[in-house]
């Protein structure tokens, strides 16, 4: 296994099936502590619920201790302290570092200067590798396989680094993508390419009715507000895709799961959503079907 989790591309198909593995033991017994006697900074530069939460719970749960922040705000670098000094006096507390950042590369950055390893928990809209373990745990888990499944991501493909880290890992597993978006959010180029190098099919399209049939995972993405340069572009996008309980689309759907990536953003019409957490082994919650 790598030092640090910085990008998904850290670990060979290999290692992810053996943390799945390892994540089905920990939902079959919970109580475990061999963490004990640990310190586990968890160092969130930007908001984050499930994320920070789940970590703490996870690294609490198996007997270590939690030391961090849940914003920068009331640390020294609101004195002008730099990130790698930062994380160069952290790491001297503590014997693993997990950090989320809104810059991308962030994580990276940070481990270089670590003594510790380092285990990214989104860089702004570059990676986001431990979400992408838990997706794929959940996609296993609804599908009872990862291996040549049609997944249609929708929404924001451009600034959603979930839809970065989960196309990368599915290359492993003969994946079959729809990228559906608004030319504005199109998939970054750099993706298509990596899926190009490996043979992957995709389509592009920018309609969310084209293929709501006919995939095996449909996975839904907030518009990432706070990544775009200005208001307006994100007023113009920012509701492009819906789907509605008691809209025309959602019946077309409802055979195959939703993967909604919480936190939903500001309309809450979605009806259904699968909801895992992994965090390092412990899965909170299964697939939840609710209507609003
Ligand atoms: N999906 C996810 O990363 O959620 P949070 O931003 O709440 O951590």
């Amino acid at each position: 296994m790598p030092k640090n989790l910085i990008s998904i591309q850290d670990f060979s198909k290999e290692e992810i099936l053996h943390i799945l593995s390892v994540a089905r033991e920990f939902e079959a017994a919970r109580e475990q502590d061999f963490l004990r006697g640990k310190v586990v900074a968890c160092l969130f530069f930007e908001p984050s619920t499930r994320t920070r939460l789940s970590f703490e719970a996870a690294v609490s749960r198996l007997g270590a201790q939690v030391i961090g922040f849940p914003d920068n705000r009331n640390t020294s670098q609101s004195k002008g302290e730099t990130l790698e000094d930062t994380i160069r006096i952290i790491s001297n507390y503590v014997d693993l570092i997990v950090m989320r950042h809104p810059m991308a590369g962030a994580a990276d950055i940070a481990a270089s200067v670590a003594g510790v390893p380092v285990v990214n928990a989104g860089d702004g809209a570059n990676q986001h590798p431990t979400q992408t373990l838990l997706d794929l745990y959940a996609i296993e888990k609804t599908q009872g396989t990862l291996e040549n499944l049609h997944i249609n991501m929708v929404g924001d493909l451009r600034y959603g680094r979930t839809v970065h880290s989960l196309s990368q890992a599915m290359h492993f597993f003969h994946p079959t993508f729809t990228f559906t978006a608004p030319e504005e959010l199109r998939m970054p180029r750099k993706y298509l390419d990596f899926l190009d190098e490996f043979g992957i099919p995709y389509t592009q399209t920018e309609r969310l009715e084209d293929h709501l049939n006919d995939c095996d995972i449909l996975y839904m993405t907030r518009v990432q507000g706070e990544r775009f340069p200005d208001r307006d572009s994100y007023e113009k996008v920012k509701d492009v895709y819906t789907l509605s309980a008691r809209g025309r689309n959602f019946h077309r759907c409802r055979y195959h799961p939703v993967c909604l990536l919480l936190p939903a953003g500001g309309r809450r019409h979605v009806c259904a959503y699968g909801d895992y957490r992994l965090s390092f082994g412990l899965p909170v919650k299964n697939t939840i079907f609710e209507k609003y």
